[in-house]
């Protein structure tokens, strides 16, 4: 047991290596299990509940998922051509690309800068929010084009919120996510202020599209495989896209848009339950979400993205020292665990991932970032907390991917994924993949062959890059509409050619067909 030897590759769960927790240390550690898992039938109730309120956000009254309309009307043929700026308003980062899609099938040249987010502008105002984004911008175009004369470059924006669009080039912001809190952004339309400052600094760029990440990473991915039907995101914030029939959203009705037309809905499913009904949540949940900017919202999300997933797991164990006949790091000074949202996704990830089988890494790091020493039954119920809180996410999150699944009728599809959880926390897709087979039914793969990867019936893949390339087809697919005079969901098709290069006769932007 205390052997520090790298041991073999780890299962998903650990449970049998116990034997030296005392008994009252195994009650806390049963206690938590509890608490914290979800099991097949729970899984199932949430799915099914996942399913009615999906629809409901797409009536006129409406429910807690937004199912928002994003005028992105249909998946890429991969015959898109012509050169577009992306621009990725993330939670640490800005990133601006370039991306030339060529005439080659399916394929895309990018370039890319990143620029910094600062701490203070996440909860400063407005001006200083778009002024900012308006700097980078023309740093990126006075780097990669120096002296150039240019013409004003479409741009596909990708704004990682709940925003309400009437049109695909229009986006009232319904709240900040993601601890976000912007004063005068909230319920205003967030492309008249952008476009104000590019313009004041004379920036050749034109807002074609406003996308969600979600909507982006769908349309990258089903531009190089066809069987992608669901974009996924689950990194600092959680969310899906995918594409609904015109026919299917009443709240779309008066609109008189043909039933069989497909648009693509960012379902904003990070505010799935916000009225409690359903989802399992421990006293930790109820304290993230009373202590967060907007309480009340994105109640899913809490429970499962990057940036709550820290947290919970530091609030448990600040409970468990609080309680003294638990007796949890006993005597020690924990004012460096108390320390709201001290420790991210990344210390959890990196506890699942301690090689050693008596945890040293895991004992090692809690004594040099924290200053507190950890006994061995005290690491053990630790790293049982860690896969607990790990766990739960992916679990819940496969709920949402099957309910889409089970509303559309889709046996089998690629559903494409990104985010800093997706692709870094352990086991994230394997706990996936085995609640989507509790909540499926699956007993065999495709075709009759055993399930595991590649056989699935629904499986969860790595997404192509949604915020670079699936913004530069969104804005292509968009700039194509105008051009053929289907401006549906359109505000300003004629201000979104003037000045560009599509505008120029002969020159062609975009590829003739665009149905797959
Ligand atoms: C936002 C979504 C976004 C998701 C993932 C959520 O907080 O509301 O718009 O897609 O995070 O970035």
């Amino acid at each position: 047991m205390s052997s520090t030897s790298l041991g073999p590759r780890r299962k998903p769960s650990r449970k049998g290596s116990m034997a030296d927790v005392p008994k009252d240390m195994l009650q806390e550690i049963k206690k938590l299990e509890d608490m914290f898992t979800v099991d097949t039938a729970k899984l199932k109730a949430i799915c099914d509940h996942f399913i009615k309120e999906l629809a409901k956000g797409l009536t006129v009254e409406g429910g807690s998922i937004p199912m928002n309309p994003t005028w992105c009307m249909g998946f890429p043929t991969g015959n898109e051509t012509g050169t577009f700026l992306a621009l990725d308003m993330g939670g640490t980062n800005l990133r601006v690309c370039e991306i030339n899609l060529p005439e080659e099938k399916g394929e895309f040249d990018i370039i890319q800068s990143k620029y910094r987010m600062p701490e203070e502008l996440k909860t400063g105002n407005a001006d200083e929010l778009w002024a900012y984004i308006a700097d980078c911008l023309q740093q990126f175009i006075e780097y990669h084009h120096e002296g150039e004369k240019l013409d004003k470059l479409p741009l596909g924006f990708t704004f990682s919120y709940p925003a309400t669009q009437e049109y695909i080039d229009h986006g009232i912001l319904q709240r900040w996510t993601k601890g976000f809190d912007i004063d005068g952004v909230e319920g205003k339309d967030v492309v008249p202020p952008f476009e104000e400052a590019l313009e004041e600094r004379g920036v050749p760029i034109k807002l074609t599209a406003l996308i969600n990440d979600t909507t982006g990473t769908l349309i990258a991915s089903s531009y190089t495989d066809q069987e992608m039907k669901i974009g996924c995101i689950f990194g600092t914030g959680c969310n899906a896209a995918y594409m609904e029939t015109c026919g299917n959203i009443p709240k779309l009705a008066h609109m008189n848009i043909p039933a069989d037309q497909e648009i693509a809905i960012n379902c904003e499913w990070g505010a799935f339950d916000n009225e409690h009904k359903i989802l399992p949540r421990t006293p930790y949940d109820v304290i993230i979400d009373k202590d967060s900017p907007r309480p009340g919202q994105q109640a899913f999300e809490k429970m499962i993205a990057g940036l709550y997933l820290g947290e919970l797991f530091r609030l448990v164990l600040v409970d468990l020292h609080e309680q003294k006949h638990v007796k949890f790091f006993e005597g020690q000074d924990i004012a460096s665990l108390r320390k709201p949202y001290s420790l991210d996704a990344s210390f959890l990830s990196d506890i699942e991932n301690d090689p050693y089988e008596n945890l040293q890494e895991t004992h090692d790091v809690f004594a040099s970032k924290m200053n507190i020493k950890c006994s061995k039954p005290e690491l053990e119920l630790i790293r049982r907390l860690a896969e607990l809180i790990g766990t739960r996410s992916a679990r819940l999150s496969a709920c949402g991917v099957a309910a889409i699944c089970k509303k559309m009728n889709y046996k089998t599809c690629h559903v494409g994924a990104d985010g800093s959880v997706f692709n870094k926390y352990p086991h994230f897709k394997a706990r996936g993949a085995q609640a989507l087979k509790e909540l499926l039914d699956w007993e065999t793969g495709r075709d009759g062959k055993p399930l595991g990867r590649g056989h699935d019936p629904v499986e969860i893949l790595p997404a192509e890059d949604g915020s670079g390339v699936g913004a530069a087809l969104i804005a292509a697919l968009t700039l194509k509409r105008v051009q053929e005079g289907n401006v549906m969901g359109i505000r300003d098709p004629e201000g979104m050619l003037k000045g560009t290069a599509a505008a120029k006769s002969g020159n062609k932007q975009v590829a003739p067909e665009t149905k797959k």
